[in-house]
């Protein structure tokens, strides 16, 4: 009977799995620009390598990805069977903004929704988000490093993210 339990409870964690995932799902869209063109942003994977993908931002949400929090990491689909997570990159360089990336995989901990808003955390380096149009020819998302005083380009604004769920 011990093993029969031992059975029972392997089957619920099983099936507990993909209930947990159902539940939040959620779209990023920017707000709090001081640059209007920088809002009502959706957040987008644009393919750069296999496995690889840098976060941009387009103004028609029709076909955004939805993610959905995984403890502090924030994953999504992209259409594949397989989770890919959004990764803020290391800070490798001394510099005082970073790209974001979507890649394949488990992505970065330290996402969560505070208020509505999408962050990532403080102590890992976060000093908000940054919105500079750049090198894929549309909106790119990046973070500040809150360790560094940045100096602002007139191609980008700090912005919020909002998550807008969609179930
Ligand atoms: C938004 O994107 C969808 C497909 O993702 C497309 O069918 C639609 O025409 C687009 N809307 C505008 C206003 O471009
Ligand atoms: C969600 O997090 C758990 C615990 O860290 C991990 O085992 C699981 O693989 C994650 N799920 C996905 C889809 O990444």
């Amino acid at each position: 009977m011990k093993f029969l339990a031992t059975i029972a409870v392997l089957a619920a964690t099983a099936m507990a799995n993909p209930v947990a995932r159902a539940t939040k799902e959620f779209q990023l869209k920017t707000f709090g620009a001081k640059n209007s063109h920088h809002n009502n942003l959706y957040v987008y994977a644009y393919h750069t390598g296999a496995g690889f993908n840098d976060a941009v931002l387009d103004k028609n949400g029709t076909s955004a990805p939805s993610f959905y929090l995984n403890g502090t990491t924030a994953l999504t689909a992209l259409g594949t069977d397989y989770p890919w997570g959004i990764i803020a990159t290391g800070d490798t360089n001394y510099a005082s903004w970073e790209p974001i990336e979507i890649n394949v995989g488990g992505g970065s901990e330290g996402f969560s929704i505070e208020k509505g808003n999408f962050v990532w955390s403080e102590a890992d380096g976060f000093g908000g988000w940054l919105v500079c149009d750049w090198y894929h020819n549309s909106p790119q998302l990046f973070y500040l490093n809150r360790y560094y005083t940045p100096t602002i380009p007139s191609s980008c604004s700090k912005a919020q993210l909002k998550a807008v769920y969609t179930k």
